[in-house]
């Protein structure tokens, strides 16, 4: 089996199943034509986060890692007019292209794309939280309060362990947490890499089975991107 032909099914899929969208094919684009790496989701990859999102029926949905916002669109697009997407990004470039390519998708008004190091915005949105609640308003505004109903978690690896644990703290029992690249071309399981992104998703994977208030899998993909996976668990308790 060959990069190529994993290549040849995915397009196969996507044609099949998912209807030309230009708005897609303009944010890809604009990412390349701004000099983002091409590492947003497949176009198969979008359409199966979009309908995990409708699956749990998600209003608030949280994102770690924006980009372009090429995924923050499939998210988007999961929602009911009364839905809302937060998404956290580092870099002040990617967001800027990110929120351009959301105005241009007609969801520039349901998503908050929110800049900095992605675990102290958490932080500061858990902390909102707990001080809304003890004042008996709503956080943000409303639009952006914790707890969220889905998460998409694919921002850098080697902060994935601190990710789920700050996403915890926003989470409510039924939240459905998904994490993109749990496999990294199967090192995964190599347990003595020295690659940050191999430890960090180790780190994330041994916390997932560690923790009591979740269920978790994960699954093997290939496609267009190559030979990678995604984790995905439900808050239970
Ligand atoms: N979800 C996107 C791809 C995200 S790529 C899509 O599929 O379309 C990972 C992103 O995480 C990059 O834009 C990178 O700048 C951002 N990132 C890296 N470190 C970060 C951090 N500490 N906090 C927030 N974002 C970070
Ligand atoms: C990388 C990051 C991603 O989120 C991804 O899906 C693929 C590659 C990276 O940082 O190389
Ligand atoms: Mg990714």
């Amino acid at each position: 089996m060959s990069q190529s032909k994993w290549t040849a099914v995915d397009d196969y899929f996507c044609e099949l199943l998912q209807a030309p969208d230009k708005t897609l094919d303009a944010t890809l684009a604009a990412n390349s034509a701004a000099g983002l790496p091409a590492i947003d989701v497949s176009a198969n990859q979008g359409q199966l986060l979009s309908m995990l999102a409708r699956m749990s029926g998600a209003r608030r949905i949280l994102e770690v890692g924006t980009l372009g916002g090429y995924s923050t669109i499939w998210l988007a697009r999961a929602l009911s007019d009364a839905g809302h997407v937060v998404t956290l990004e580092l870099s002040a470039k990617h967001a800027e292209v990110a929120r351009k390519n959301l105005e241009n998708a007609g969801v520039g008004d349901r998503v908050d794309v929110l800049v900095g190091p992605a675990l102290e915005t958490l932080d500061a949105l858990a902390n909102e939280a707990k001080e809304a609640s003890a004042s008996g308003h709503a956080a943000g505004g409303g639009a952006v309060a914790p707890p969220f109903d889905f998460v998409f978690i694919d921002a850098d690896k080697s902060n994935y362990p601190g990710y789920l644990q700050a996403v915890l703290r926003l989470s409510r029992p039924g939240t459905v947490i998904v994490a993109d690249n749990v496999v990294r071309d199967g090192e995964v399981v190599n347990a003595k890499s020295d690659d940050p992104n191999v430890i960090g998703v180790r780190a994330f994977s041994e916390l997932l089975a560690k923790e009591p208030r979740l269920i978790a899998t994960a699954v093997q993909t290939v496609g267009s991107k190559g030979y990678d996976g995604f984790a995905i668990a439900i808050v239970t308790q």
